[in-house]
């Protein structure tokens, strides 16, 4: 196989616009939070090695490389375009702790030993040779403590999203061009969207599918749907082939989808006695049970000391909580919505006190006062339980964040310039995507901690008055409302900026 090989499906990508951004739950510092909270002692993330295969054009490392200076990535992927556009944004940034090399993944050959492997949006997605390439790679190069991400999709939740698959193959056969196969699926899925039965469950499930993928992008709907090779696996036997690899599974890197929402408590139970202690066969029940469609699996060496999961390793973590206080502080309520279970007055405390300095993280000894007493080891559990079900974050790296009350406020300097390259999102502190309207965006690029807020509302009152920047209240209101107009976004713009993670903290 080599990079002209059609088959791959590598041009697929190229040909649509392809949107490659950070994806949070691979970040070095939360694998090797989740590895501490399995016994094991992986290494330093600021200092570490980290290869990512099938990099794209770096959306996921290059941020990663901006954000610890010290620390070393390579990437690998087969599409040349992708590795050009890399090497740009390389340079833009004046990065030299990073190498982005165009090569395929069955051919790769690596001497170097690596602390982090992220491997996602690849495996399912390519051949068997190549599959058998990342299990090797991962072998040969993880060092000791290492750990890997590997994503995959998961049967047998994706039996039921393969009628919808075949279904735009069959549909797009006699088209080659992969923008307008896209095209004819979307017209397609418009159309089960609104007209599938509603009324028993096989139209439903189609329906539900079609009205998913509807505003999902072009690359996406390709890849998933259209692409020529998608191979969703049983857990078993990804499990198998990485042990049969000298590999085994740690956990998911998205705890939250390990422990499923949508399972009884009792339900959850009798897993357990389902699988008769085997862990394996465990994670298989849940998939039968819940059709979780998607997994990212930590894999480490065989060999490599660890053990279950192990709440009281909480004390060697950072914590951080996105979280609303509900009743003054007796309750809290996670990002996503869901009531936070924990009513003793230690776990209501260190609730407060995470919500209080989300987005940036805590130590253990900075969520309690008592950290030796029985209360602290009652806490753990309690943390761990929620760190489990993400309601809570739990990473190896502390992360300290500006607020939107500096007097010269600074944003992080990567953001700055993907605003000021004009892409639709940037990327936060904590490696997560977020998106950016034009005026937040010219907002982020002057916030280079020159200018106080006055100044920064002075800059955007001149911006607003010229037309380089647009908001509806300027029609609306009027020129002479201007200095009121832009206050008002500057302050706004700022508190927005500090809980996503975009200001650095002077
Ligand atoms: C769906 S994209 C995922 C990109 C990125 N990891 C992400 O999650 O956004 C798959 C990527 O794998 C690359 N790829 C596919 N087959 C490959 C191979 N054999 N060797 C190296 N890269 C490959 C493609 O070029 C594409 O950039």
């Amino acid at each position: 196989m080599s990079a002209d090989d059609p088959a791959l499906g590598a041009e697929d990508y190229e040909s649509l616009p392809y949107t490659s951004m950070p994806y949070a739950q691979t970040q070095p510092s939360r694998l090797a939070a989740i590895a501490t909270l399995h016994g094991m002692a992986p290494p330093p993330v600021e200092t570490a090695s980290v290869l990512e295969l099938g990099c794209a054009s770096g959306g996921n490392l290059i941020p990663l490389a901006a954000r610890f200076p010290q620390a070393r990535f390579v990437g690998i992927d087969l599409g040349r375009k992708h590795v050009e556009e890399a090497a740009l944004r390389i340079r833009d940034l004046a990065l030299s702790n990073i190498e982005i090399r165009q090569g395929d993944i069955a051919e790769l050959r690596v001497s170097e030993k690596f602390d982090y492997i992220i491997c996602h949006g690849v495996f399912s997605w390519t051949p068997r040779a190549v599959q058998d390439a990342v299990f090797g790679i991962c072998r040969e190069t993880l060092s000791e403590s290492g750990v890997a991400l590997v994503s995959f999709n998961v049967l047998p939740g994706w039996r039921m999203r393969s009628a919808i698959r075949d279904l735009c193959l069959r549909h797009t056969a006699g088209e080659a061009a992969p923008s307008r196969r896209v095209v004819m699926a979307r017209e397609l899925l418009d159309d089960i969207a609104a007209l599938a039965s509603a009324g028993e469950p096989y139209g439903l499930l189609l329906r539900k599918e079609a009205q998913r993928i509807a505003h999902r992008p072009a690359s996406y709907i390709m890849g998933e749907f259209m692409s020529a090779e998608n191979t969703p696996f049983y857990f078993t036997d990804f499990d198998e082939q990485a042990s049969r690899c000298g590999l085994a599974y740690l956990a998911d890197a998205d705890l939250d989808a390990a422990v499923p929402q949508t399972l009884s408590a009792p339900f959850l139970q009798r897993l357990s006695a389902y699988a008769g202690g085997d862990g394996s066969a465990r994670e298989q029940y849940a998939d039968y049970f819940t059709g979780r469609p998607f997994r990212s699996a930590l894999l480490v060496n065989a060999e490599a000391p660890r053990s279950g999961f192990d709440s009281e390793r909480l004390r060697l973590l950072h914590l951080s909580g996105d979280l609303r206080s509900v009743a003054h502080g007796s309750s809290f309520d996670d990002a996503r919505g869901r009531a936070v279970r924990g009513k003793d007055p230690s776990v209501l405390q260190a609730l407060s006190r995470l919500a209080a300095a989300n987005p940036a993280t805590l130590s253990f000894e900075e969520v309690i006062d008592d950290v030796g007493g029985e209360s602290a080891v009652r806490l753990c559990e309690a943390l761990g339980l929620l760190v489990k079900l993400g309601q809570i974050g739990a990473s190896s790296v502390r992360l300290r964040v500006g607020g939107g009350d500096a007097a010269y406020p600074r944003a992080w300097e990567l953001a700055r310039l993907e605003a000021a390259s004009g892409q639709p999102f940037v990327t936060s502190l904590a490696h997560a995507p977020v998106l950016v309207k034009q005026i937040t965006g010219w907002m982020l690029y002057h916030l280079d901690g020159r200018m106080d807020r006055s100044g920064l509302e002075a800059a955007l009152a001149d911006a607003l008055r010229s037309g380089e920047v647009r908001v509806p209240e300027m029609k609306q209101e009027g020129d002479g409302n201007v200095e009121h107009i832009a206050a008002a976004y500057v302050d706004r713009a700022l508190r927005h900026l500090a809980t996503k993670a975009l200001l650095i903290k002077s």
